[in-house]
């Protein structure tokens, strides 16, 4: 499995992404976390279609699209064609999970699930091994810069274990709160793809906090 720091541009600059990519990838980056949001399912207006197309032709990361929208399905197959490698979409939006996760699969991309923090794994449990990657979320999902809930560790533990029994090849992402003082117990419960927005892009030196997740999330994992 592989062990991955996701920056999410959320918190990036708006109007130099390329220069902010930039900063990261100059220290080993290949994966970025895009927060897709419609002003309907979460209370927020983000990034849409185009900035993934435009954000493709100037990387070669992987690109992670966290859809917090209504009607996933209806948007999936254009983030597809724009050039998202995963497409992550919430429980709560969709109709029918077993169908819909189904459908999304011929997108050609990976697909992840997300959970909201309230909500018990028992809520996507028997979709999981439908999917590439279950997203945990550590804040209600809608902004940056949000404090880490803690609760939500026991449902990383819990997927973790589920993944382990049923010998599932299933990243575990969580999203939401991490930094310095939080990245170490997420990596501990069994989170594999760690999301930072304003830990990474806030700081003096984004790279330099790039390379300290980086160390700290390996460090938990090893001793
Ligand atoms: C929140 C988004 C997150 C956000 C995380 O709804 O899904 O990806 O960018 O930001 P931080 O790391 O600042 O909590
Ligand atoms: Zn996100």
């Amino acid at each position: 499995m592989s062990f991955v720091i996701a920056p999410s541009i959320l918190s990036a600059n708006f109007a130099n992404l390329e220069q902010d990519i930039a900063k990261v990838e100059a220290v080993g980056c290949n994966f970025l976390h895009i927060d897709v949001m419609d002003g309907h399912f979460v209370p927020n207006i983000t990034i849409g279609v185009p900035v993934v197309a435009s954000l493709r032709k100037i990387t070669t990361a992987t690109l992670d699209a966290h859809l917090m929208i209504d009607n996933p399905l209806k948007y999936a197959p254009d983030f597809a064609k724009a050039g998202a490698d995963i497409i992550c979409v919430h429980i709560e939006t969709l109709e029918n999970p077993t169908k819909d996760l189904e459908q999304l699969k011929n997108l050609g991309t990976k697909i992840g699930l997300a959970l909201n923090p309230d909500k018990d794994f028992s809520t996507i449990k028997d979709y999981v091994s439908l999917v590439d990657m279950v997203l945990i979320m550590s804040v209600f999902p809608g902004f940056g810069g949000q404090s880490f809930i803690e609760e939500t560790l026991n449902t990383v533990k819990q997927v973790k274990e589920f993944s382990v029994k049923n010998n599932l090849s299933l990243d575990i992402q969580i999203d939401g709160g991490i930094n310095k003082e939080t990245i170490k117990k997420a990596s501990e419960a069994g989170a594999n793809i760690l999301v930072a927005g304003s830990a990474i892009f806030g700081a003096q030196d984004a790279g330099q906090m790039y390379t300290d997740l980086n160390t700290l999330a390996k460090e938990a994992v090893t001793c």
